[in-house]
């Protein structure tokens, strides 16, 4: 049986794709940025996902004004990289998994959540930014991805509500695939941004911690948030963060906080990242625990390591 075993949020600011591709991930500014993702990248290169469902937003790559679905759900076999008018980014093509996307699509749609399929789509920073953050620069990402296309670039966006139950549609869809899977789902944009008008430029932090908080330990009373609270408190582009939702239903109610980082800010936007992982379906057993036991380290060298690191636990 396929399972869930963490959740992933990201930022994916199109500076921080730009910042890579032009090889200045090491001048300070940037190096704040990419530094708190360093021990991210330990953290999934130990639990290797055998896919990961990527939740995004399209900026008018794939689709446009013309149209505009609200959930678009990746079932190709391969997404390639979307040119945003530099040429496509350097990095590799995003394999999809196909079965497992037609498989969601199916338990997905029969649960009565609408979604676009899309056999031919191209993925643009959205996707591949978090990517990056995630797994670096590789030849090859090192798993298939199936991408989820959420509308926040136009008005309507899905509510928080919404997505936080198509998170649950796609937790029941995943269980039920009968192929032994470890399944990352990544919830990306955020936090608290607004690119245009008179606000611009406004980042909210209070506003920011406290919906990591609430996303941990306390996701319901994040999806009773309206669109205009988001915008209000987190500006125009804050409303990604319904996105998150998505995510975090896909999750168990009580999950483990075992890394969190926070910055700003990144061109407009302020970087909040968080891993969350279940607890019954081996997030941590199946990943960090089982090569720890294998080097048979001593309990109170494994505690110096887990204090090294810093990780940082928070139980919801
Ligand atoms: C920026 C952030 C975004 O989330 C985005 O989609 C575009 C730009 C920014 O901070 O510049
Ligand atoms: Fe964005």
């Amino acid at each position: 049986m396929a399972r869930i075993v963490a959740g992933v949020t990201s930022s994916h600011v199109p500076a921080i794709g730009a910042a890579i591709d032009n090889h200045r991930t090491s001048e300070p500014y940037w190096q704040r940025v990419f530094e708190g993702f360093e021990r991210s990248k330990e953290w999934i290169a130990k639990v290797k996902p055998d896919v990961c469902i990527v939740v995004y937003n399209d900026h008018a790559s794939a689709f446009s004004v013309e149209m505009i679905p609200t959930f678009a759900l990746g079932t190709a076999a391969e997404f390639p990289i979307a040119d945003e008018g530099w040429g496509p980014r350097p990095v590799p093509v995003v394999k999809g998994h196909p079965q497992l996307a037609a498989h969601i699509a199916q338990s997905v749609i029969l649960d009565e959540f609408d979604l676009t399929l899309c056999n031919k789509m191209e993925v643009d920073h959205g996707l591949t930014v978090p990517l990056n953050l995630m797994f670096g620069t590789p030849k090859e990402w090192p798993c298939p991805v199936i991408p989820l296309a959420v509308n926040v670039v136009m008005f309507p966006p899905p509510t928080g509500n919404r997505c936080f139950n198509l998170g649950r549609a796609i937790k029941k869809a995943v269980e039920s695939y009968p192929e032994d899977l470890k399944v990352v789902v990544f919830g990306t944009g955020g936090m608290s941004h607004q690119i245009s008008g008179q606000r611009a430029g406004l980042i909210n932090s209070k506003f920011d911690h406290a919906f990591l908080d609430n996303l941990t330990r306390n996701p319901q009373k994040l999806v009773r948030m309206d669109h205009l609270e988001y915008m209000r408190e987190a500006g125009a582009e804050g409303v990604e963060m319904v996105m998150w939702l998505i995510m975090r239903g896909a999750l168990e109610d009580k999950v483990d906080e075992v890394y969190r980082f926070y910055t700003v800010p990144a061109s407009n936007t302020a970087v909040g990242h968080i891993i969350l992982e279940n607890r019954s379906k081996g997030g941590r057993k199946a990943a960090a625990r089982k090569p720890a036991a294998k080097s048979r380290k001593s309990a109170p060298k494994l505690k110096r390591a887990a204090a090294r690191q810093k990780i940082q636990r928070i139980r919801s």
